[in-house]
């Protein structure tokens, strides 16, 4: 074996113990999909049956002792035309680490709004694959006074189930403190 298909073999097996990661993404996380003439809405999916409205304001559902592994999703709301939407809704929910929905109070349930740049950032954790499912975050997005975009995101390398699609799938990158994904929403603005 050669230097070079050596080197190339740590890599894959690098890549292999890491799957939510891609290593040439170390720091500048690129937002996916790109906005551009081409890019279009960011697609709908259905909304599942454990949605509950009248979330708490908050951008962290991480719960003090909790030992589930940490994830920060950030991104932008842009417009078809790549304007930021500021004050942007953006409205998250996911099962918790037991793969479970609180159906009953507001664990992992939350709104936001986008910053002046469109902007958003949540702290939460990954939430559990759960049986019948790839591994994702559900939300709802709304420019002010306009059509509600409800999606959910999905991870790399997760195509497990008929919903799981390439444009919904969050950029990742990991830091010492834990795994940050981005994504950017397009939405009618
Ligand atoms: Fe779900």
């Amino acid at each position: 074996m050669n230097r070079t298909s050596l080197h190339r073999r740590r890599l894959l097996a690098a890549a292999a113990a890491l799957p939510f990661t891609r290593p040439a993404l170390a720091q500048e996380l690129p937002l996916t999909p790109a906005c551009g003439p081409q890019a279009g809405l960011t697609p709908r999916q259905t909304e599942g049956p454990f949605y509950t409205p009248d979330t708490p304001r908050r951008t962290s559902f991480v719960e003090p002792g909790t030992r589930a592994e940490r994830l920060v999703l950030t991104g932008r709301v842009l417009s078809p035309q790549c304007r930021p939407v500021p004050q942007a809704l953006l409205d998250f929910w996911h099962c918790d680490e037991n793969g479970h929905y609180d159906n009953a109070g507001f664990r992992y349930r939350g709104h936001q709004f986008a910053d002046a740049g469109g902007r958003f950032r949540l702290e939460t954790i990954f939430p559990a694959i759960y049986p019948g499912r790839a591994r994702h975050v559900h939300v709802k997005v709304q420019a002010p006074g306009r059509r509600i975009l409800t999606t959910q995101l999905y991870f790399p390398g997760d195509a497990r189930d008929g919903l799981w699609r390439a444009e919904l799938v969050v950029a990742m990158a990991g830091r010492p403190e834990g795994k940050t994904a981005a994504f950017q929403f397009i939405v009618d603005a």
